[in-house]
């Protein structure tokens, strides 16, 4: 596997940080994950300018502008030649005596980027997944996309533990907030409910295509936190994100959502958004 690291393409063995490495000493940077679709990058503009919004949050400063991480993705795309992948980017504040207060002077941030090979689960997105319920236990800067992600995995564990795909994560007092690491959706009353972009979620890449074709398909949608019980009572509930996609979950907590079975709406956006990722991949460079 080939890896950027800091203006280098190395062999994954060759890739070495030291020990004091901010990201893994504080969890300090951000990170982005894209998908590589029949060959081409999608949205790759939408995660860049994310990973500078939260960048900005961070006081991180990106050691490249977009045009330059951009022509990284391109060159180890143009190496490895992937139809189905995802692009992993990490940038941390870079490697210092360890001290919580940012490095004095000029110490220039750690930048990682590699491809990793993608798989697509086909039964999952045909006759849904199962998913568990989980309190949302995060910091209060969720929209930030930070590798500071110990909730999310220990929330995913959890879920895996209990042999099902996803953790809905539920904050107390606020609601349905998304997933371990994807989007939570429900369809109920004929329309299809989100969270909000606020602090609480991080605003998906694909949260934010699907919402444009909820307005194409003219279908109603309302952005506000669902409370458990609503979710639990939902004709339907679906989560994205870019490396699942649109994907029905069909049973939460054990028990079924609507029939149990994959609805209309979840179907009608998914088939959507799989015809937006060919029609990308065949002529349009996103
Ligand atoms: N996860 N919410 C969280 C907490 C996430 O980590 C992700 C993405 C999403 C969906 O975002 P997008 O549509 O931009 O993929 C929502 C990535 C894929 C990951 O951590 O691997």
């Amino acid at each position: 596997m080939l890896i950027y690291l800091n203006g280098e393409y190395l062999d994954y063995s060759e890739a070495k940080l030291p020990v004091d490495e901010r990201g893994l000493q504080f969890a300090d940077g951000i990170y982005e994950v894209a998908l590589i679709w029949d060959g081409r990058y999608v949205d790759l503009d939408r995660h860049l300018q994310r990973l500078e919004r939260s960048a900005a949050t961070l006081e991180l400063r990106l050691p490249f502008m977009q045009s330059e991480i951009r022509a990284v993705a391109e060159e180890l795309l143009r190496r490895a030649q992937p139809r189905l992948a995802s692009l992993y980017l990490q940038v941390t504040r870079g490697v210092a005596p360890r001290d919580h207060r940012f490095p004095a002077g000029t110490v220039p941030p750690t930048v990682i980027a590699y491809i990793k090979d993608a798989t697509i689960d086909q039964e999952g997105m045909e006759n849904g997944v199962a998913a568990i319920t989980e309190p949302d236990l995060r910091w209060l800067r969720c929209d930030v996309k930070s590798v500071s992600l110990l909730p999310n995995v220990l929330a995913r564990q959890h879920a895996a533990a209990r042999g099902v795909r996803e953790a809905i994560l539920v904050r107390a007092g606020i609601g349905v907030t998304e997933g371990s690491a994807t989007n939570i959706w429900m369809v109920r009353h004929g329309s299809v409910v989100t969270a909000p972009e606020s602090n609480w979620i991080l605003s998906g890449i694909v949260r934010g295509v699907v919402m444009e074709l909820t307005n194409a398909e003219r279908l109603p949608v309302a952005e506000r936190f669902a409370t458990q019980e609503e979710l639990m009572q939902a004709d339907e509930v679906f989560l994205t994100s870019t490396t699942s996609f649109v994907t029905p979950i069909v049973q939460v907590d054990g028990r079924s959502i609507g029939d149990g079975t994959p609805g209309p709406v979840t179907m009608r956006l998914q088939e959507l958004y799989m015809e937006r990722l060919s029609r990308l991949a065949s002529h349009v460079v996103d």
